[in-house]
């Protein structure tokens, strides 16, 4: 799969988010962050939000999960309309079960991973997963530092998906902008969240093809 775009809302003014989203509407998906002030100690929006940000969103909707009891909920998402639900590994209690729930409702499996959680319980299951989520901040906020030492995650998750022959798209999320987003996409990272990078652009448009430049120049591969 190529390089894919996918801005995140957090950034977005949430009193004109229809203006935002379509003002993203060159984007590969919209990344929207669901927080429940247990998971993580920030609070975002839920169900009947997503719900309606998918039947206006000209662009298919990649959720990212920062809750606690993602195995009840996870699957309520994708009938929200979420093409893409992303769940975090340290809330689940069976995330193949999720996975599983998730796909037989259609849409893609994710699992995320904190900056502390290594990929190591992944790489038995992996074929059970669409997509890995690592993150490259501390999930709650957007607008944090990148954190580099991240890559070798990514590293690993290309190579043990290529020796498994599996599909698997890489996602990174958290202070991925111009200055940061070659080395992302050099480490095998195939959809890119940027939060403050695009919305902080005057122009959102021309953010996300700067953005998607870099990255197909930098992995020649994809
Ligand atoms: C943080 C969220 C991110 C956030 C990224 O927990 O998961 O999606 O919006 O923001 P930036 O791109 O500004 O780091
Ligand atoms: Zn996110």
């Amino acid at each position: 799969m190529g390089i894919q775009i996918a801005p995140s809302i957090l950034s977005a003014d949430f009193a004109n988010l229809e203006r935002d989203i379509l003002a993203v509407e060159n984007a590969d998906w919209l990344h929207v962050d669901v927080m429940d002030a247990h998971f993580v100690p920030n609070l975002t929006l839920g169900l009947p939000v997503v719900e309606r940000i998918a039947q206006v969103a000209p662009m298919p909707i990649d959720t990212h999960l920062m809750i606690e009891d993602p195995d009840h909920w996870a699957p309520r998402y994708a009938e929200a309309g979420a093409s893409s639900v992303t769940f975090h590994l340290e809330a689940a209690e069976n995330p193949v079960a999720i996975a599983r729930d998730l796909r037989r409702l259609g849409a893609r499996a994710s699992v995320a991973i904190k900056p502390g959680t290594p990929v190591d319980s992944l790489l038995d299951v992996l074929t059970e997963f669409d997509m890995v989520l690592v993150m490259t901040v501390e999930p709650g906020f957007g607008g944090q530092a990148f954190m580099p030492d991240m890559m070798p995650k990514l590293r690993s998750l290309r190579a043990r998906a290529d020796e498994l022959g599996h599909d698997l798209w890489l996602q990174a999320d958290g202070g991925v902008a111009r200055d940061t987003i070659a080395e992302v996409a050099a480490a095998g990272c195939d959809v890119f969240v940027a939060g403050s990078a695009v919305y902080g652009a005057a122009d959102r448009h021309a953010e996300i093809e700067a953005l998607r430049s870099i990255a197909r120049e930098a992995r020649t591969d994809a």
